[in-house]
């Protein structure tokens, strides 16, 4: 079964290459990512979880835990972990889940047989503190994942949850952002001090306010 974005995420405890993990426990009140990798010791994957190990720092300031999967068992998790730290110049200090059964990856529909048989694709998936998924994404195996990206859509989700504000094509952080039409005319002073934009009725823009 496919699960989609407003889907709880399904619940799950796993191996993971820092213990036993339930899911849904550890990401306690948290937004987390979860992303996939088609196998161990692959060298896409390899620069892949090198680079989310380099930007961990910047999900840990948006509150965000990251939650690695891969097909394979923990214990070799344990040997690539010292390869992709030693080739990426990083330490992994997040979990990478072991899942040989392939119990998680059907979980989350991260099978995609007639793409690669057998192993996971490119999936990532965001989820908030409500458990909900807010975004899934699935890439090819030959194309290593942008997790600027990624942040960018945290930042956006985040914006959303706290101002009902949207944002537009291309948005980075910084730029102007969009009021949801939920909100009226009337409300926009006190919500958003810093003034806003009537483009047209329904395209109200404002400075992003939590800068
Ligand atoms: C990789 O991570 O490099 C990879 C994995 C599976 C298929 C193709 C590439």
């Amino acid at each position: 079964m496919a699960v989609r974005i407003g889907d709880v995420a399904p619940d799950f405890t796993a191996d993971t290459s820092q213990g036993k993990i339930n899911f849904h426990e550890w990401m306690g009140d948290g937004w987390a990512i979860l992303f996939s990798h088609p196998k161990d010791y692959t060298p896409v994957c390899t620069t892949e979880l090198g680079r989310v190990a380099k930007l961990k720092g910047e999900f840990d300031k948006r509150g965000v835990k990251v939650f690695a999967l891969s097909v394979d068992k923990v214990a070799d998790h344990k040997g690539w972990i010292n390869d992709i730290n030693e080739t990426q110049h990083t330490t992994v200090d997040y979990p990478i889940i072991g899942d040989p059964d392939r119990k998680i990856a059907n979980l989350y529909d991260m099978i995609h047989p007639n793409a690669i048989d057998n192993m996971t694709v490119r999936s990532v998936f965001i989820i908030g503190p409500d458990k909900k998924l807010k975004l899934t994404l699935t890439y090819p195996a030959s194309t290593g994942r942008n997790f600027n990206e990624i942040l960018r859509v945290i930042d956006s989700l985040q914006l959303t949850a706290k101002y009902s504000l949207a944002t537009p094509a291309d948005w980075t952080p910084g730029q102007d952002c969009i009021i949801a039409t939920s909100v009226k005319d009337e409300e926009i002073p006190a919500k958003f001090p810093k003034g806003y934009k009537a483009v047209k009725p329904y395209l109200r823009t404002t400075p992003q306010p939590n800068l």
